[in-house]
């Protein structure tokens, strides 16, 4: 990164807001024993194992089950107002809904890109939250985050997830509201810190203390730790509703929540890549891990396995846990499983020598340089490696005491949808939103998914099972506008190398922002913020079905489409008008595109473009920038 861009690249993003406690919530729990620091408890009566990734855990399938409920309640109500012509969709609902495998299984995938991905993805999710006001008006798609059953993010995109989750899966108006003290302040600087005039209690050094002490009374306690560590702690105090940036909020706890138990809200899952110690850039075939509230590890055939989340951090060694070791709690910490998913953005960090951070950082940052060296600087340090002496035939990490994890978009599969399309899961339909920074000026064209595409390819191999409808090639995306507005993939499931969900492409587009700001754009006016999200709003809806009146029903035909093939059912007249519409037609159009600038759809942007930061960063970042 060059300097001009790192001096932005800085301002703003250690900011943070800290809240006042509220210790007795009943929400993702701040259950750490001590802190961020993991600490040994006494080990439950059966002993924390490793298991097979043979099928979902027991968590997950009776978790389900109390799911399937209500999402069947959540899709009635959304069929009450999405309503397809000459089709009664709640009464087919009905219908089929004592058989629970006839019913619509629906995914939401929401991509990296920073905090253009948590707004952009922000948008869509309150554009399907039947809690956000009108949502559920003609046009509108409120209802469809109540009848997912899984809610994916990965990176910037894991922050929102997080965000929602760990604040009791709270609305994005709560999040985004513009009261003194509230969560989502991107406008304070890296360099102010919290606010010390409002309900925030710390002033600027202490926020850097905090940091620092938290870290390292981790080290202290004997873990390893990377740059992800200060990172998920300073994420944490812009993310996390708590004092302190919630050093205590560990991801498992999110299982303990009453209205997760009751199964009010989808499945969240966030999304990283495996690096081998050898490996440098991060190949297409990489392990891909998961998070999910109960569990670590991954479906993919080199690993294969997954570690009870709550008591990572325990000294498993070949699946299980020595008898001679205790079980150690807390290392799950929330922000670091989010600063894990965005390691990629220890980059901000690491512009800490142009910066008046105070010396102990900078000296901090550069003990952990020497120790891992600048080309691992992106790494998250999981030490002691879960997965020691497992797989040892297949895992390149079986051997190592250390499990490296980077972000989840570093394999360019910037979009999660690798947990949605694991076989045993059973999507039906990924709402996939697209907020890669692939083209020159920071917008989608596809690349996310030609990597997922490409990579269920190698049936033999890393894809173990799981299948993607074809894409076309990027050129092709651009050159029939299918990154300009929503598309469709796999609408024939007969043209599969397997059982594939359909996904739904929802590409950032302009609508009346222009929402295309930098990866590492670090800090954003609460005007800014609100338009982005905004933008996202319309980009899903396509301005509440301005852009065409028939898209609530195709929405509503994409969740049906499979339970049709299912159950027999003949698809309706305007469902196949959708599928025209939508569904890419299976042509590709590979000459060079001209340069790709979209103007705001329904009025004037309002948001600055900010292309020459965008060229800047391309030129000397050129990966880094697409993520
Ligand atoms: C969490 O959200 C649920 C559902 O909205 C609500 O009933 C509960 O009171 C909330 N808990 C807290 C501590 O805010
Ligand atoms: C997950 O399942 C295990 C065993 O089936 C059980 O002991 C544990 O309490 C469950 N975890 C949660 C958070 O429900
Ligand atoms: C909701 O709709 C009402 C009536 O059309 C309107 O007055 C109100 O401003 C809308 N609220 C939002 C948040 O758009
Ligand atoms: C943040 O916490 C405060 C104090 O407990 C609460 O009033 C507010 O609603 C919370 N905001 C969100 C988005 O959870
Ligand atoms: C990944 O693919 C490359 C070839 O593209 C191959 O050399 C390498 O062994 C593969 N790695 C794994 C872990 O499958
Ligand atoms: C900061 O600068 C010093 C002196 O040039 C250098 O040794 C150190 O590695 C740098 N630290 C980082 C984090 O770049
Ligand atoms: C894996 O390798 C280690 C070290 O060589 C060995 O002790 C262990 O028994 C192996 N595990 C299995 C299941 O083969
Ligand atoms: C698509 O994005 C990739 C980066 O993700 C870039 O290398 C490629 O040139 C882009 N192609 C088009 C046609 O925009
Ligand atoms: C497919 O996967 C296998 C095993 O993971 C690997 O050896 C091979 O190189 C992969 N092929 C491609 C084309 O990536
Ligand atoms: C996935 O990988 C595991 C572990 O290598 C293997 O046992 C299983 O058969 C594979 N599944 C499929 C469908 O290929
Ligand atoms: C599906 O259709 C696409 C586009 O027509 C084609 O390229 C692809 O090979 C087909 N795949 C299968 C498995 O039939
Ligand atoms: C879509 O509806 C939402 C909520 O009702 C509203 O805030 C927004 O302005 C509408 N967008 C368009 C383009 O009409």
């Amino acid at each position: 990164m060059k300097p001009a861009t790192s001096v932005l690249a800085l301002a703003g993003i250690l900011s943070g807001v800290v809240a006042t406690p509220d210790p007795l919530v009943q929400r993702a729990l701040p259950n750490a024993p001590k802190g961020y620091t993991p600490s040994s408890a006494s080990c439950p009566a059966s002993r924390p194992t490793i298991r097979s990734a043979s099928g979902l855990s027991p968590n997950e399938t009776s978790w389900l089950e109390t799911r399937r409920d209500k999402t069947l309640n959540s899709m009635k109500d959304f069929f009450n107002h999405v309503t397809i012509k000459d089709f009664d969709a709640v009464n087919y609902i009905d219908r089929i809904s004592s058989n629970s495998s006839d019913l619509p299984n629906i995914g939401i995938a929401v991509s990296g890109g920073g905090y253009r991905a948590l707004m952009n993805g922000a948008g869509a999710i309150k554009a399907f939250d039947s809690r956000t006001d009108n949502s559920t008006s003609p046009g509108q798609l409120g209802g469809l985050l109540q009848s997912a059953t899984y809610l994916a993010g990965l990176s910037g995109g894991g922050w929102l997830v997080g965000s929602i989750y760990v604040n009791n899966f709270t609305t994005i108006s709560d999040l985004q509201t513009h009261e003194d003290g509230t969560v989502w302040q991107f406008q304070n600087s890296i360099f102010e810190g919290p606010d010390g005039d409002s309900i925030q209690i710390l002033d600027s050094a202490s926020y850097y203390k905090d940091i620092s002490n938290a870290v390292r009374g981790k080290e202290d306690a004997g873990y390893d730790v990377s740059i992800t560590d200060y990172w998920g702690r300073a994420l944490s105090y812009q993310l996390i509703n708590a004092t302190d940036g919630g050093p205590s909020y560990t991801w498992s706890s999110i299982a303990l929540g009453d209205s997760f138990q009751q199964a009010d809200m989808p499945l969240p899952i966030l999304v990283a890549d495996g690096r081998y110690p050898d490996e440098l850039v991060v190949s297409s075939n990489a392990t891909v891990y998961e998070f999910n509230p109960w569990e670590f590890g991954t479906f993919d055939p080199t690993v294969y396995g997954f570690v009870p989340l709550e008591y990572l951090g325990s000294k498993f060694d070949g699946g299980s846990i020595p008898n001679n070791e205790s079980c150690v709690r807390g290392f799950d910490n929330a922000g670091f499983v989010m600063g894990t998913s965005s390691s990629l953005f220890n980059q901000f960090l690491l512009q800490v020598n142009s910066t008046a951070l105070p010396s102990f950082l900078k000296d901090a940052f550069t003990s952990i340089l020497e120790r891992i060296g600048e080309a691992d600087n992106d790494i998250a340090v999981y030490a002691p490696n879960p997965f020691y002496h497992w797989r040892n035939e297949t895992s390149p990490a079986a051997s190592n005491k250390e499990l490296d994890v980077v972000d989840g978009g570093e394999d360019l599969q910037n979009i999660p949808l690798h947990p949605l399309i694991q076989p045993d899961r059973n999507v039906d339909v990924i709402f996939a939103v697209d907020s890669s920074a692939d083209t020159e000026y920071s917008w989608p064209n596809g690349t996310a998914l030609v990597a997922t595409y490409e990579r269920s390819l190698n049936t033999t191999g890393i894809a173990n099972g799981t299948a993607f409808p074809a894409v076309p090639d990027q050129t092709t995306f651009v050159n029939q506008g299918l990154n300009t507005r929503p598309t469709f993939f796999g609408c024939d499931s007969s043209n599969m190398t397997g059982t594939t969900p359909l996904v739904v492409y929802l590409p950032n587009y302009p609508y009346v922002a222009f929402s295309n700001m930098s990866t590492f754009t670090p800090s954003y006016e609460e005007s800014v913020r609100d338009d982005t999200i905004q933008n996202g709003y319309d980009v899903v809806t396509m301005g509440n079905s301005t852009r065409d009146s028939d898209w609530s029903a195709c929405v509503g035909c994409a969740i049906l489409s499979r339970s049709f093939e299912r159950t027999k059912t003949e698809v309706p007249d305007l469902c196949k008008q959708c599928f025209q519409k939508y569904c890419w037609d299976g042509t590709t159009n590979t000459t060079t595109p001209a340069s790709y600038e979209p103007t705001t759809l329904l009025g004037a942007g309002s948001t600055v473009v900010p292309a020459l930061l965008a060229s800047v960063i391309t030129t000397g970042f050129a990966i880094l920038s697409a993520l």
